[in-house]
């Protein structure tokens, strides 16, 4: 398949179904843990008054965060109509009337007026799903304006991404009974390889929560059929930021490992230089 082909919807998992079912989840305890997970990359004084485009914001949980936070506008987008509608419900609930719109757009044809239009660009465990993650994170960085922050995350590359690229394919395509049968293998390796460390799986469950307010079997889901799918090692990304013209403020990077359990995102946080083009 062409890249082209890779970055039309058509050929992506599901996840704005996943997204829809995974909303009905969201409580002011994960509310809390989203808040949370944006202060860790953020200060409240960055995103207090502030403008976010929300890129790829699947269930709008981290848009419904930022608005928690005192933003002044947040622009929610998704390549999948499924997500938009979900974002949408779950704003409308929460702040009728909030300084937010959503719509259905993709990386790849941003509105010019996006050019340079907000303080913070926010593209949490999205532009590796796009078919083209490097155009991508050179599309979104351009929203940025100078002096503002593009905050991302990425699936960090291991020895074994290329098997995992393979399985995503399967599985994206799969039956849902197919689907079903994978996940339970996946979480009955996941408890053996806790015990192993002396965890439980249960245990590990309940404490997943906190992890942005996400839910361990949603993300599962998520993480066997993220199709299309690409990493990227640390050093990469500082290349490619540099040379579009920003500077690292923090990031929170793990080293590269085998990956049999999957890869795991690395949180990137930089500043587009007032100079820079
Ligand atoms: C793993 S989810 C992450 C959702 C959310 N950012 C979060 O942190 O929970 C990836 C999202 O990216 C969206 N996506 C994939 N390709 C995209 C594209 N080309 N443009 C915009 N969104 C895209 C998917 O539809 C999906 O909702």
């Amino acid at each position: 398949m062409s890249t082209e082909d890779l970055k039309e919807l058509q050929h992506h998992f599901a996840f704005g179904e996943n997204w829809a079912d995974y909303a009905r989840s969201i409580d002011a305890l994960r509310l809390q843990e989203a808040v949370k997970g944006l202060l860790k990359l953020a200060e409240a004084a960055d995103w207090q008054g502030r403008s976010v485009l929300d890129l790829g914001c699947g269930s709008g949980l981290h848009s419904l965060a930022a608005l928690q936070l005192g933003v002044a506008a947040v622009h929610a987008i998704d390549i999948d109509p499924k997500s938009v509608a979900t974002t949408r419900a779950l704003l409308s609930e929460h702040q009728a009337e909030g300084p937010w719109r959503c719509e259905t757009a993709s990386v790849f044809a941003l509105p010019a007026a996006c050019q340079q239009a907000y303080d913070i660009v926010y593209s949490w465990g999205v532009l590796h799903h796009t078919g083209a993650m490097m155009e991508a994170l050179r599309l979104a960085a351009q929203g940025v304006k100078p002096g503002g922050l593009f905050i991302f995350a990425l699936y960090r590359k291991t020895r074994l991404c290329a098997l995992w690229r393979l399985e995503k394919r399967w599985y994206s395509q799969a039956s849902a009974r197919a689907q079903a049968r994978a996940r339970r293998l996946y979480m009955g390796l996941a408890g053996w390889r806790l015990a192993l460390r002396g965890d439980r799986l249960e245990r590990f469950k309940e404490h997943y929560q906190s992890s942005r307010g996400m839910n361990f079997e949603h993300d599962v889901h998520d993480w066997l059929g993220g199709y299309p799918y690409e990493s990227i090692s640390p050093p990469q990304v500082e290349a490619l930021m540099q040379k579009l013209g920003f500077e690292q403020v923090r990031r929170f990077v793990r080293p590269g490992s085998w990956g049999w359990g999957g890869s795991g995102c690395d949180e990137y946080v930089y500043r587009r230089r007032r100079s820079a083009a």
